[in-house]
């Protein structure tokens, strides 16, 4: 008896360990429901994953972003993977104060922003079928996450700020080892036969994301980085250490060595500066750190200041 109540016991913490360290896990297709609600989600997810053919320059429905990535070119295979600026709980978080505009910003809203930086174009009418779609399939997505909520994996993973600054030097050995093959040498990546999206997205240069994008961000885009490439990698099976994702990160977002087309909206970025990100590219800063060593670090030192006088810690 006591040996059966001992093992019931082992049995339901075992379930507990397990069911804390899960990973949310997203609905699968086939959990899509039927009718105009399920037909909205489908569109949703189709426009999330092949942006380019419907909304893009060549787009069939209207022309808004002005490259050919797709949403899925970050938000891996529409926005499902875990620590892979996924969707899970973006709708439950929205509407949401952003420090950029200094203003609430609802999910459409937010969508836009990333239709105009990373994918270098124009905001897309709120109420458009394809916007509504779009916020349909991520609402969908997050169903039973509470307002507010949060779940695990929702996030970029974190990884360990190094002591010293990213070296785009080192960077560069990295990325000729672990990215080339894909992006290539000129970082221009490969477009698919059709010529519209592509097979290896850009990660410099006039096709790629604008300055401004979060990925554009060299701790933002390390983490990105070290759990989801080289294409493949999870966050169960880096391949980089954490030190040479934050260096490739610097390596191709090195206004120095590379280029980036530039916004061609004006826009009051964070209006209170208080609300810039540590690893933000732009001056002014509400701390006394250079820009160069916002954009490419020592980043802890300016935490460890930005601790201490109570300000934004964010990266
Ligand atoms: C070049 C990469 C890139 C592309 C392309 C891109 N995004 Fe993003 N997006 C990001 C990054 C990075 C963030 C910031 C995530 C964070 O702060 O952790 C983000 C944030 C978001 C958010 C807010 C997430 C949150 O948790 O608050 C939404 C929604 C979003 N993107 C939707 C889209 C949609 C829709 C498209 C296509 C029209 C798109 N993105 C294209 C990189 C990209
Ligand atoms: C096997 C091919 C492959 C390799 C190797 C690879 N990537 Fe990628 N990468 C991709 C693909 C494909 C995507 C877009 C995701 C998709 O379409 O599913 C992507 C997306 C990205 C993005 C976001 C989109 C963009 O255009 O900026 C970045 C940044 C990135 N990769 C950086 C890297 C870095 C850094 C390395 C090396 C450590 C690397 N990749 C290695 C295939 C690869």
């Amino acid at each position: 008896m006591e040996k059966l109540f001992l093992s019931a016991f082992l049995f339901l913490g075992c379930m507990l360990i397990a069911s804390d360290s899960k990973v949310f896990v997203p609905p699968s297709d086939k959990d899509i429901p039927g009718g105009k609600l399920g037909s909205t989600i489908k569109y949703g997810k189709e426009l999330l994953e092949r942006f380019p053919y419907y909304l893009g320059q060549k787009g069939s429905i209207g022309q808004y972003g002005g490259n050919g990535l797709a949403c899925q070119s970050c938000h891996l295979k529409a926005g499902t993977v875990p620590y892979g600026l996924n969707y899970f709980s973006v709708h439950a978080r929205y509407p949401q104060y952003r420090g950029r505009e200094g203003k609430i910003l609802t999910l459409s809203q937010r969508i836009n922003n990333c239709i105009e930086r990373p994918l270098n174009g124009t905001k897309m009418p709120l109420q458009s079928d394809e916007m509504i779609a779009m916020v349909t399939y991520i609402k969908w997505m997050g169903e039973g996450i509470p307002t507010g909520g949060r779940v695990k994996g929702d996030t970029l993973k974190d990884i360990k700020i190094p002591i010293k600054a990213a070296d785009s030097i080192r960077g560069k050995i990295v990325y000729d080892k672990y990215c080339m093959v894909c992006h290539q040498k000129d970082g221009q990546g490969v477009m698919k036969d059709d010529a519209i999206a592509y097979k290896y997205p850009p990660v410099w240069g006039f096709a790629s994301y604008q300055p401004g994008s979060s990925m554009h961000r060299i701790i933002k885009a390390a983490k990105f980085i070290k759990n989801n490439m080289p294409l493949g990698v999870t966050y169960k099976s880096p391949v980089l250490t954490d030190e040479e994702a934050i260096d490739v990160a610097a390596y191709i977002n090195d206004d120095r060595i590379h280029k980036r087309p530039k916004y061609e909206f004006v826009v009051v970025e964070y209006p209170h500066i208080e609300d810039k990100p540590i690893d933000y590219h732009k001056p002014p800063y509400a701390d006394k750190f250079s820009q160069e060593q916002h954009k490419f670090g020592p980043f802890q030192p300016i935490y460890d200041w930005r601790k201490e006088n109570g300000q934004y810690l964010g990266y």
